[in-house]
């Protein structure tokens, strides 16, 4: 198995993520989030928040529907210029991104070795329909991209808050796209989550905040654990920018299957908010509250995507030691990453006072931290349990805690134990996660 393989099989078997649709035989490129999934995608979305949102004057934080007015998507050229190449088989009729055939230098299809079309440019959003009626005039789109709704806020956020330029709208949340070559686990899926931030600027400082941008993308990587070795920047070609695009740099990762897009830095210029001022008629320009000049400010949007943050975590945080006395396979996850901060464990799970004393640590932990509470198995299988899902830290209830109220504290990294004193548990712990930010 190669390292991607085991890592999907460690998903699974763990609770991380599971297969969609699964038990009807599954459905293709989607993923269902376990318990532990879960916890890890609300701690990545929260650091992020923290990081971009909670401690900065100047970035405020939106939340936007998924189906705006198909308008939104006409003016912000997604239903013209929103365009994948693709090649079809002449066979079997399976399409391909053109990219991805290039890539490989394949010239025949993959599936059935048939001959390909021509090139042609496929628009990768899901339509659905408002109402009983299934036609033109009642068809929406799933959003591809969270930046739309920020746009259109963007004389909401004006009116409420008078924010002097530079300053930022930000938003978490599902973006859906139609891939052709969809694939490589979480990397390329259907219905993603993205992390965005429009940051409105004057145009003249475009290039000092793409450059600051860029840096503070790379720290928040870094800042989560992102092997910073593992990431380059690539620039894209005139070719390949985007419609709305100027400037792109993508961050790349290198993945196990090639080095790839992780996230991507945009100098989107005055496009959206100048195309959306003069399709909906409403003036969307900030005005300069000294010199009372009216003009459409200039936008650098940083992008991350959630899931391709999660893959590039596991991929760091995946070890194996074989040396005899500790063979074991680990996830090293930064503590605030760690799905789970702590495991309790009575030592045996028949004696009553020790599962007491566990109960009463858990109740004590758990409002504090995520806790995971385990009485299945030996000692020894617990850690390994917990050393799989990348818990930090493991206690231990044992017969001396019922003498001098101490616990076995274990260190996932070192394995090492020391005894630690019950009432100073919630303080050890608190400590831990605070000196693990630096
Ligand atoms: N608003 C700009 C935008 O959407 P993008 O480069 O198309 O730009 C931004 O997407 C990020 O969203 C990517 O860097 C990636 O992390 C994530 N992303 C895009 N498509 C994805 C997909 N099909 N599956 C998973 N993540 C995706």
């Amino acid at each position: 198995m190669n390292t991607l393989e085991k890592i999907v099989s460690l998903c699974k078997r763990r609770g991380f993520v599971y297969p969609g649709s699964e038990i009807y035989g599954g459905l293709a490129n989607s993923w269902d989030y376990g318990p532990y999934g879960t916890e890890l995608k609300k701690n990545i979305k929260a650091l992020w928040w923290q990081h971009f949102v909670q401690s900065r004057a100047d970035i405020y934080g939106l939340d936007g529907s998924i189906l705006l007015s198909p308008k939104v998507w006409k003016a912000s050229g997604h239903i013209k210029r929103f365009l994948d190449p693709l090649k079809e088989c002449l066979s079997c009729h399976k399409r391909f991104r053109t990219d991805f055939l290039d890539e490989k230098g394949i010239k025949k299809c993959p599936e059935c070795g048939g001959k390909l079309s021509k090139e042609k440019m496929f628009n990768p959003m899901f339509k659905t329909f408002i109402g009983s009626q299934e036609n033109k005039a009642s068809t929406v789109y799933l959003r591809p991209e969270t930046a739309q709704a920020i746009f259109i806020n963007f004389k909401n956020i004006i009116d409420s808050f008078h924010p002097p330029l530079p300053f930022g709208i930000a938003q978490i949340g599902k973006s859906f796209r139609n891939e052709i070559t969809a694939g490589n686990f979480i990397f390329r899926t259907l219905e993603f989550e993205q992390m965005e931030i429009e940051y409105f600027i004057e145009e003249k400082e475009w290039q000092k905040q793409f450059d600051y941008w860029q840096r503070e993308m790379i720290e928040f990587a870094k800042s989560l654990g992102i092997s910073e070795k593992k990431l380059t920047l690539r620039e894209h070609s005139l070719k390949e920018l985007s419609h709305y695009s100027k400037k792109t740099v993508d961050i790349e990762y290198m993945f196990p299957f090639g080095t790839k897009e992780l996230y991507g830095l945009a100098y989107r210029t005055d496009y959206d908010l100048k195309n959306h001022s003069q399709k909906s008629g409403v003036d969307l320009r900030y005005q300069n509250p000294k010199t009372k000049e009216n003009f459409y400010p200039h936008v650098i949007e940083p992008s991350f995507g959630l899931e391709r943050t999660l893959l590039a975590l596991l991929l760091d945080a995946y070890h194996k030691e074989t040396a005899k006395e500790k063979k074991r396979v680990f996830l090293k996850f930064p503590p605030l990453v760690a799905p789970i901060k702590v495991a309790v464990f009575p030592l045996l799970a028949n004696k009553i006072e020790l599962i007491k004393e566990a109960k009463r640590i858990f109740a004590d932990l758990s409002p504090h931290f995520p806790i995971a509470w385990d009485d299945n198995g030996n000692i020894g299988k617990r850690y390994r349990r917990q050393d799989e899902i990348g818990t930090p830290w493991c206690v231990t209830v044992d017969f001396d805690t019922l003498k001098d109220n101490t616990v076995t504290v274990r260190d996932r990294d070192t394995m090492k134990q020391e005894r630690v004193k019950i009432n100073n548990l919630l303080n050890l712990f608190k400590e831990k996660l605070e000196n693990s930010k630096d």
